[in-house]
């Protein structure tokens, strides 16, 4: 059975549309491990558009799992996280104008680059993975700079529809082997929900995966009956 990362992201991004305190991605993380969540996953952007320098330290107060900073290769966010030293970092590509991280990582472009800086977080004995598409060349890569993991990336599975995303899942899978193989951790993440998370766990090789936006929007109208019901109880016992 595969563990279970929160990504709790987009509470901070609510938080942000009114640049209030609440909703706190700090209660979000109690919240998640209070439902079983095995970890809590954030990414700090660079543009800082929803998780906050501050959210890292209430967050890691407010619940014991261990936390995933997702993050860009860039010198001001590596510094944080080294200082910070979460429980486990991975690396993601990211540009400005996405609205999300749009695909896996090109290792290629790279590969200078993260065996030095894979080093320095595990002199800080933090757990390092990079999130790649399941390509082959990706994951030899992954494996010689050093990573302790790759997550692959499942965005284009979640796409995918009919014999396209049969296709998906077989290159997810024959990743994983070859991850596994080389020695690499196996975890998963992006764009996956409750009809398209069952067909993964048939992959004995992945352990981890991180899903975020289905679970907070689902969270909505699990609770939207009940907060308005709230509300109106307050307006129905008038003046007090
Ligand atoms: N894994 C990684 C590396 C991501 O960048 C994201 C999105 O921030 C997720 C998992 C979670 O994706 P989703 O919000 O679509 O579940």
């Amino acid at each position: 059975m595969p563990k279970l990362g929160v990504n709790i992201d987009h509470i901070a991004t609510l938080r942000q549309a009114r640049r209030e305190k609440i909703p706190s991605p700090a209660r979000a993380a109690r919240e998640a491990q209070a439902g079983g969540a095995d970890g809590i996953t954030i990414h700090l952007r660079e543009d800082r558009r929803h998780i906050q320098d501050h959210d890292l330290l209430e967050i890691r107060r407010a619940c014991g799992l261990p936390l995933n900073l997702e993050m860009a290769l860039d010198p001001g966010i590596i510094q944080i996280a080294l200082r910070f030293k979460p429980d486990k970092v991975c690396f993601v590509p990211e540009r400005r104008r996405e609205v999300t991280t749009e695909g896996g990582l090109d290792l290629k472009r790279f590969e200078n680059q993260f065996p030095a800086v894979i080093q320095k977080f595990k002199k800080q004995k933090v757990e390092v993975s990079l999130f790649i598409d399941p390509v082959v060349r990706q994951i030899q890569i992954a494996a010689n700079a050093g990573a302790h993991a790759i997550e692959i990336h499942t965005g284009t599975y979640a796409r995918a529809k009919g014999p396209g995303r049969r296709a998906e899942i077989d290159r997810i899978r024959k990743a994983a082997l070859l991850a596994h193989r080389l020695g690499l951790k196996v975890h998963a993440g992006h764009g996956l929900d409750y009809a398209n998370v069952p067909a993964l766990l048939g992959i004995p090789e992945i352990k981890e995966l991180n899903i975020g936006f289905s679970i907070i929007a689902r969270a909505v109208f699990t609770g939207l009956r009940q907060a308005v019901n709230e509300m109106k109880r307050l307006l129905t016992s008038g003046l007090r």
